[in-house]
This record gives structure tokens, sequence and C-alpha cells, in this order.
């Protein structure tokens, strides 16, 4: 199949360069040409592992190509996906649809024969309807069929969740799109990854519900973390027995300092807002943005009150920057408030993160940046760790223990067991468990 990728950010960089590995030729065009001159060079915008190297693999035996010209190759193309960026909307939390309708338009114009246009951005339901009638307004003879392909990748296992998805979500309305998105998928299907055929609405909605969901989970155990504080408890132990129940599942169940990303915060938000147009709302999400948000203020509270209460003019030691391990992306990332208030408390922050830095430094413009989490250390009052690096899952206590002065470790990701540290004279502060 001939397929072309609109948006090579994240969504399509990821979706081109698999398709590419299954034996699709694909061309990935994005309006940006310093980033397109950068992928032809071989670098690449994003942090993924093993990317790069599928990148150069897929190159070398020609099925994969980069251009900023989209005409050509989507006049040649079976399938043209669009994977362009969907952001909040300023103001509304709306999903910003700019940016797939622009490209839309683009393709309208472009396509020959039979062309199967997908949607892979995350679109509120009724989109697909919406790019259907800007086919019909902007090239009434152009035959199209438009079809919602949500994805669900995760960052940092994008190339797995690609190749060994759950599920493959399939929405259209054109039984000719059908046939060409089952050749699409065939690699995975003879996987035996299933294929679920719906209409382009409920398709839509699949994804919004998704992401929702995961993030009431998080949210909940978040919750009982908190809980399990007060009565006693421990939230790892609550989560491992909620978990064993097949019908609530064990993933998405580790308490942390709430969820960030450029999904779950902007899905959830979009996902209300449709509801509440529709007159019927989401109100379990409703709760669930305002719990997250607010539990992001709760923790930077949370490591004043572990160092005393008396922050002022001290220094505090922050390990892990991005929303998660193994990547560089810092889209609402939980450590940008939690840093935010350690600040306007009076706090001097130094912090490490091992791929987010580069993008760290706009966004947090008066903090010390170290070059590992032993430096970071050096003179703080205490250690506060973010995110989940795996090289802080095994720290030198000893040698840290030698840089803070009456240490307090506080570990919003439940890394460690508290012993563990104590040993080292640290005070140990986790998240929903006793101390
Ligand atoms: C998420 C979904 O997991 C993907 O299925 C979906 O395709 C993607 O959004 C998207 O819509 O594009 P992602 O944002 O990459 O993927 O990251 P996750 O691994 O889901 O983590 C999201 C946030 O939740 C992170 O801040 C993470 O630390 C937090 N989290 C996750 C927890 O606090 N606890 C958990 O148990 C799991």
């Amino acid at each position: 199949m001939r397929i072309v990728m609109i948006g090579s950010g994240y969504v399509g960089l990821v979706s081109g360069v698999c398709f590419a590995d299954f034996g699709h030729s694909v061309t990935c065009v994005d309006k940006d040409d310093t980033k397109i001159g950068a992928l032809k060079a071989g670098r690449l915008p994003i942090y993924e592992p093993g990317l790069d190297e599928l990148v150069a693999k897929n190159v070398r035996n020609g099925r994969l190509s980069f251009t900023t010209d989209l005409a050509g190759p989507v006049g040649e193309a079976d399938a043209v996906f669009i994977a362009v960026g969907t952001p909040s909307r300023r103001g509304d939390g709306h999903a910003d649809l700019t940016f797939v309708y622009a490209a839309a338009r683009e393709i309208a114009h472009a396509v020959r024969g039979f062309t199967v246009v997908v949607d892979k951005s995350t679109v509120p339901v009724g989109t697909g309807d919406e790019v259907e009638r800007i086919f019909r307004e902007e090239s009434p003879q152009a035959d199209v069929a438009v079809v919602s392909n949500p994805e669900f990748l995760r960052e940092g296992a994008a190339i797995t969740d690609f190749k060994r998805p759950d599920r493959i979500v399939v929405g259209f309305e054109d039984e000719r799109a059908r046939d060409v998105m089952t050749e699409i998928y065939r690699p995975l299907y003879l996987n035996s990854s299933p294929l679920i055929f719906t209409d382009r609405r409920t398709a839509e909605l699949i994804k919004y519900a998704a992401n929702a969901f995961l993030a009431m989970k998080i949210t909940f155990i978040n919750e009982i973390a908190d809980l399990c504080e007060r009565v006693g408890a421990d939230v790892q132990q609550v989560a491992r027995g909620i978990g064993a129940d097949n019908r609530i599942g064990s993933k998405f169940l580790h308490a942390g300092p709430g969820y960030g990303g450029s999904c779950f915060p902007k899905d959830t938000l979009a996902l209300v807002k449709t509801a509440q147009d529709h007159d019927s709302p989401v109100r379990l999400i409703e709760a669930t943005v305002a719990i997250n948000e607010s539990r992001k203020h709760a923790m930077a509270r949370r490591i004043i009150r572990a160092c005393g209460g008396e922050v002022r003019g001290r220094t505090i030691a922050v390990l892990g920057l991005t929303f998660k391990p193994n990547t560089d992306d810092m889209r609402e990332a939980p450590s940008l408030t939690i840093i935010q208030a350690l600040l306007d408390a009076g706090v001097m922050i130094r912090a490490y993160d091992p791929e987010g830095m580069e993008q760290a430094k706009p966004m947090l413009p008066t903090i010390t940046f170290c070059a590992d989490p032993y430096e970071a250390a050096r003179g703080a009052i205490a250690i506060a760790l973010i995110t989940e690096w795996d090289e802080f899952r095994a720290l030198d206590f000893a040698r840290l223990a030698e840089q803070v002065a009456d240490p307090v470790f506080v570990d919003l990701r439940n890394v460690y067991p508290h012993e563990e540290i104590e040993r080292h004279g640290f005070r140990y502060v986790g998240i929903g468990r006793r101390s």
C-alpha cells in the first residue's frame, strides 16, 4: 500500500515508520522544512527508544521518505493519514481542529482516484463528518472515504504499542475503506491483534473514553493513596489487591503526583467540553480533571511539609522533570506545577532529568539544571523524586547523604522501600504508605 502521513510529530512519525517496517511504502509530510531537513539527515525531532534505528533501516530500504510536498505523494496514495496536532484551544478547552481542517483542504485538492483519508489525530466526535463536508465543498469530484483510526500509543513504548496493540479501532462509513484498512493492518491482523470495525463517530468517542477512563483510574488510586495515609494502609498493597481482580486490572494503578503529558490533560478536558455541549455531562471526568489539578499543588505542600515547613531561601533537589520516564516531553508535566509552587514559596531548585532538560530550560528559567542527581543534591535540604526514570532506581544514597544536611527524601513515585533509604540517615516520605 502507498501511504502518506501528514504531520511528522510524535504520532505521525511513529505510525509512518512502523507502517514502512510492515512493508508499506510511506511518505511522511510536514510543513516544517527544518524538521523534514533534519529527518532526511537522520536526526529525529523527538526522543523515543528504538525509533532512530527503525527510521534509518526503512529509509535505507527505500520504503520511507520525508518531504514538505503534500500534493505529489497524496496524488499517488491509497491512504492518506492525518496525524497533525490537536492542542487544547486557548480559553475553552475544546480541541483545536485548525490543523486537521487545513490538512483536509489541502488533501482535497491533491487526491486522484479512490483514496481513503484516515484521521489519526485525536478529534472530537463529528470531526470525520466535518472533514467529509470539507471534501465535498473543496473538491466535489474527489472520490474519498473518511475513516477514524485513533491511536493508543504511549510515549516511551510507542513502537511496541504500535506493533503489538491490544486492539486497532477503525470507524468507517464506506465499505471500500474497510478493505483498504484491512490491507494496511494485515501484518498485525495476522499477529491476531483484534481489528474493531465500527462506525466513525463511535471510533472517535472510543479514543476519548479510553484516555478518560485511564486518567480516572489513576486519579482514583491517587485519592485512595491519600486515604491510605490517613488510615495507616499501604496503597501499593491496595493496588495489588484490587488489580488482581480481572474486572479491575492491575495497570494504571500506580499512585503518583498526578497524570500529565500531551494526552490525558487535553483529552479529558475536551471530553468534558463535548459532553457539556451535548447536555450530557461526564461528571466523573469533570471531577477527575479538578482532582488531578489540585493534586499537583498538594504535592508541593507535601514536599514543604516534609522539610518542616520552613523553606524560604532553602534549596530543594528535584529528580525527574518529564511527565513520565523515557521521553523528553515536558508538556503538562506535574513537575512544572510542583516546582512553580515551590518557587512561589521562596525555594531554590536544583534539578536533573536524563532527557527533559533541554525542553525544560525555557519553561523553568529560574532553576539550576545539574549534570546528575548528586550535583542536584548539593546543598539541598530535601530531594524530591518526581519522575521514575530507571537511573533513579539505584541511587547511591551514601553519596547523596554526603551532599545534604539533615536529609529528607520525598518519593512521589514510590520507587523505594523506606527502610532502604532510612538506613542512610534520610527521612523518607512516599505516597500512600506508612512511613
Ligand atoms: C496515553 C495513553 O496511555 C495512550 O494509550 C494514548 O495513546 C496516549 O495517551 C495518547 O492519547 O496519545 P501517554 O500520555 O504517552 O499515553 O502516557 P501514559 O503512560 O499513559 O502516562 C500518562 C500519565 O499518567 C503520566 O504522567 C504518568 O506518570 C501517569 N500515570 C500513569 C500514573 O501516574 N500512574 C499510572 O499508573 C500510570
